[in-house]
Formats: structure tokens, sequence, C-alpha cells
């Protein structure tokens, strides 16, 4: 494996087929870019790009008929051997260990990680468990130590309670809790508040960004919202129909686009007034540019990369 970086996570050339009764997808494509330690890195793009289908690709959840079919994706721990995420068999020990553990996620709708028949404190001290070797009483102490630290009161009795008793805001609280709770090196968050009123979205955004300061982890921030982006990234990934077309730093590419994607994307922010709107319009507003073919990225003098056709490759890139 390569030497040791500043990446946590290095996704490259990676390739997700699905194989269903209308034929073969493509959902990724070659897709790579690099996941700064300490970091947030954004990835953003509209409905059915791949988003969510890289998220579960490092946390090797793709499912048939899905099928990772090529790329790599290096896992730097802190302490410990570097390797490769894709080519661990399923029974490897260290992927139990990645899972919840190294590297935990959470997803849209909190009652995907909930279980509704066991009480919030019983969950998050089993989220302990499963990675530590401690008593129930100091995993059952330290899960209420970390449902705390998300801003949930009166714990010894919200302990007990189970997830349907809590409101939708106050049960991702509860995810978060649990995503954390074994301090993983990685925090994936894949659309974490859409499903979520606009003013608990602020608050759930608030506490990510928050806590991964205090923690130092490394958060992957999945979103449609460049809004979003703006408020919470340090580093940007564009993506569309299972391809990067754009990386950079969250100045690069907010407030100097390069791909005609990504200035499509933010040309069309005015029109995205209403939450969920779907921004598969953007395609319209890029202009002659083909975006279709999965065109190298290549890096531009300010350090950034970009996907672009051969003839409008600015001076200068390498
Ligand atoms: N279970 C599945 N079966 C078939 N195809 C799938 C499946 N999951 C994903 N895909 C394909 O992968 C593509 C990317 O899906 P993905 O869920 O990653 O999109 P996304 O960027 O997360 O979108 P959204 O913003 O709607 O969550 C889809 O357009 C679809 O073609
Ligand atoms: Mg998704």
């Amino acid at each position: 494996m390569a030497e040791t970086t500043d990446n946590v996570l290095e996704i490259r050339d990676l390739a997700v087929d699905f194989k269903t009764d209308t034929g073969l997808t493509n959902a990724l494509v070659n897709v790579g870019f690099d996941v700064p330690r300490g970091k947030v890195t954004a990835v953003v793009g509209e409905s059915g790009s791949g988003k969510s289908v890289t998220a579960n690709c490092i946390m090797r959840l793709i499912q048939p008929p899905g099928r990772i079919t090529g790329g790599s994706i290096a896992f730097q721990p802190e302490q410990g051997e570097a390797f490769d995420i894709v080519s661990l068999g399923k029974k490897d020990p260290r992927l139990l260990d990645l899972r919840g553990g190294k590297i935990s996620m959470v997803f849209q709708e909190p009652m995907t990680a909930l279980s509704p028949v066991y009480t919030v404190g019983n969950q998050v001290a089993e989220a302990i468990l499963c990675h530590r070797d401690v008593s129930k009483e100091v995993a059952w102490k330290e899960a209420a130590h970390m449902l705390e630290r998300v801003g949930i009161g009166d714990i010894e009795r919200r302990m007990t309670m189970y997830p349907f008793e809590f409101s939708g805001g106050m049960r991702q609280r509860v995810v978060v809790a649990m995503a954390l709770v074994c301090n993983p090196e990685v925090l994936i968050c894949d659309e974490p508040t859409t499903a979520l009123d606009v003013t608990i979205q602020a608050e759930i955004l608030t506490l990510i960004r928050d806590l991964q300061r205090e923690l130092g982890n490394s958060v992957l921030f999945i979103t449609h919202d460049l809004g979003v982006v703006a408020q919470l990234a340090d580093q940007v990934v564009v993506m569309y129909q299972g391809r990067v077309l754009e990386i950079g730093t969250v100045r690069q590419v907010l407030k100097t686009p390069v791909h005609p994607y990504t200035r499509g994307l933010l040309a069309a922010i005015p029109g995205l007034a209403k939450k969920g709107q779907p921004l598969s319009t953007i395609a319209s507003v890029v202009g002659d540019t083909d975006i279709t073919t999965p065109w190298p990225l290549v890096t531009l003098a300010d350090g950034r990369q970009v996907s672009l056709p051969p003839d409008q490759i600015p001076e200068g890139a390498s």
C-alpha cells in the first residue's frame, strides 16, 4: 500500500454496476477522491448521481444486484496498517471492526439505524459493546455521556424510552450519538437532515459540525444542498451520473467553479427555494460541454481537479 498520507480514505477508479431486469446500470464510473483526515468533505450532486452508492462502498454495504466491479478504497487508520476496503473478504475481521467502529454512518431516516423494540439507552450502549471490551455498566455510562453531548437532557429517564417516543430531531441526535460513541475515524453522513424540519435541520448540522471540531474525526457529508456545503465543508466533490466532475476546496468550488455543471448547480440555487426540489434541470444549464463522457480529472494550477474534454483543459493544467 502507498506511503502514509494525510488522507484517511483514498478512493480510486471505483466502479459499481447494478444488474436489473432492464439492463446494466453503471452507477459509478471511475470515481476517485481523497477524504483528508480531520476535515469535512462534502459530496454533492443531484439525485441518482451516485452519492449513496459511493458511501455504501466505503461501508461495503453494496448488495446484489449491485456489485463493485473495480477500483480501490485505501483506508489509512491513525494506528495500524493501511488496507484496501474493496478487497476485504466478507468475513475479514477488519471489516467488522470498520463498520460502526472505525467508520460509522448516519442515514437520512433515523429509523433506518434505530430498532423500534429496544430502548434508546440499550441501543447506544450496545453500539459500544459491539466494538469494545467493556462492562455493561461502563457502556451504559458512556452512552449516557454521549447522549448528553448530543443535547439530550433528562438522560436517565430518556434512556429507558423507545425511539417512537422521541421526535424526529431527537431520534437523529440519538443516531449521531450512536455513530460517534466509538469515536470513529470517519463519520459518513448521508443526507442526515433531509427528513427533518428546516429548523431542526440547522440544529443537527450545527451539532455535527461542533462534534467534528471537538472530536477531530473526518467527515464525509453527502448532500444535494449547496447551502449546507458552504456552512460545513472544507473540501467538495461534485458528482454527476456516477462520475466525479470537480474536486476542490469549498472556496474554490463555490466561489469560482470551473466545471460548467458545477456552475449550473450554483446558478440553480435561487430556484431551489423549495426543499427537496430535484436538481435534474441542471443539465440544461451546462451549454455545449459534454458531461456524459467520463473524461479523466486534470489538476489545475490552483490545485483543484476537474473532468473536462481535452479541448477545454486550460493552460497550466497537468
Ligand atoms: N438497489 C438498486 N438497484 C438498481 N440500481 C440502483 C440501486 N441503487 C442505486 N442504483 C443506481 O445507482 C445510481 C446512483 O444511486 P445513488 O443512490 O447513489 O444516488 P444518490 O446520488 O444517492 O441520489 P439521491 O440524492 O436521490 O439519494 C442510481 O441512479 C441507480 O441507477
Ligand atoms: Mg442517496
